[in-house]
C-alpha cells in the first residue's frame, strides 16, 4: 500500500485485496490441489478489485512471457493433476482454446463437458487474467474431493502475435471467439482478432475437422468474421442445424460474462461457427 493511503480508502482496500490475492496465487498457482492436500474452502475472487480499462491494444509491447516453440512450454504448471511422475510426462494436451476468455466464464462452464481434454482461455489483460487464476485455484480448491476444474486454465497472451508459440501444427479442436472486442473504426479494424492472415494461424493450430466458434452482439463484426472465415480456403460454414444440435454453442451462448451482459440487455447474439477442411492436394 502506498505510503499516506488508509485502508478506508477505496483504491488502498483494492490494492490490500490484490496483494493478498497475489500471495495467495503465487503460492497455490502451479500447486497441485487435491484432497489430500486438504486445504481450507476459499472465497470466489470479487470482480470488482480486478477491474482494468475495457481495451488493451494488442499492437503494444506487453512484454509478454512465451515460449520459443511449444515443446519448451510448461504445461505441468497449468495442468499438474495432468502430469504424469512417473514418464515425466503430460498425459494430455490442450486441445479447446477459448481466445480473448475476459473472465472466464465460458472455461468453467466448458470444464465439466470435457473433462478428458485440456482448456486453455488467452488473455491478453493483466488483471482480468489474475482474476481467472484466482477463480480457478478457489474452484479447485473447493472442489479438491472430486478434482474438478483441473482440466481448465488461462494463460496471460497476445493470441495476435504468439499463437504458434503455445500450439503444434494440428493439435487444436476447438477455438472459441466469444463477443471479441469490435474495434468499430474503420482504421482500427487490422486489431480484429479475426484476419485472413491469423485465419491461417488458426488453421494451422487445428486439425481437420476442429471447430472454430463465433459469437458476437455487433451485426457488423459478426459479418465481418463470417466473411472473412468463409472466404478463407481451409473453412467451410456449418449450418444452423448443426449449430442447434452442439452443445458448445448453448454453453458459448450462456456462459460468457459478456454473453450475460447482452442477455440482460435483450440484445441479439449472431453465431458462426466453421470447420476446419482439408488442406487441398498440390499436384
Ligand atoms: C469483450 S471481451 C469478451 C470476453 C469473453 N470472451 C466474454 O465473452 O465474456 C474481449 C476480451 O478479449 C481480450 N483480448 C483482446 N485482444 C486479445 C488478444 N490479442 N489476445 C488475447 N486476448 C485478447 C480482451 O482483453 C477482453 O478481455
Amino acid at each position: 500500500m502506498k505510503a499516506g493511503m488508509s485502508l478506508d480508502d477505496p483504491s488502498s482496500k483494492r490494492q490490500a485485496y490484490r496483494l493478498k490475492k497475489q500471495e495467495n496465487r503465487e503460492e497455490l498457482k502451479h500447486v497441485r490441489i487435491d484432497a489430500s492436500a486438504k486445504t481450507e474452502k476459499m472465497d470466489l475472487p470479487r470482480k470488482r478489485f480486478y477491474r482494468q480499462r475495457a481495451h488493451s491494444n494488442p499492437f503494444s509491447d506487453h512484454q509478454l512471457e512465451y515460449p520459443v516453440n511449444p515443446d519448451e512450454m510448461d504445461w505441468q504448471k497449468l495442468y499438474p493433476h495432468f502430469f504424469d511422475e512417473a514418464t515425466n510426462r503430460m498425459t494430455k494436451q490442450v486441445t479447446i482454446a477459448d481466445i480473448g476468455c475476459g473472465f472466464g466464464g465460458l472455461l468453467i462452464d466448458l470444464s465439466p463437458e470435457f473433462p478428458e481434454n485440456l482448456i486453455l482461455g488467452m488473455e491478453i489483460r493483466v488483471q482480468v487474467t489474475n482474476y481467472v487464476e484466482d477463480r480457478i485455484i478457489a474452484l479447485r480448491t473447493n472442489h479438491a474431493d472430486n478434482n474438478s476444474f483441473q482440466n481448465i486454465n488461462v494463460l496471460r497472451g497476445n493470441a495476435m502475435k504468439f499463437l504458434p508459440n503455445f500450439f503444434h501444427k494440428s493439435q487444436l479442436e476447438k477455438m472459441f471467439f466469444c463477443f471479441p472486442d469490435p474495434h468499430f473504426k474503420q482504421r482500427k479494424h487490422k486489431a480484429r482478432i479475426i484476419t485472413n492472415t491469423l485465419l491461417s494461424e488458426y488453421a494451422y493450430a487445428l486439425k481437420e475437422g476442429g471447430i472454430i466458434y463465433t459469437i458476437t452482439d455487433v451485426l457488423d463484426l459478426h459479418q465481418w468474421m463470417a466473411k472473412h472465415l468463409e472466404e478463407h480456403p481451409l473453412f467451410e460454414r456449418l449450418s444452423s442445424d448443426w449449430e442447434d444440435q452442439d452443445k458448445c454453442v448453448q454453453i458459448m451462448r450462456n456462459a460468457t460474462e459478456e454473453g450475460k451482459k447482452v442477455e440482460r440487455k435483450k440484445g441479439d447474439k449472431y453465431v458462426a461457427c466453421f470447420v476446419r477442411i482439408p488442406n487441398p492436394e498440390i499436384v
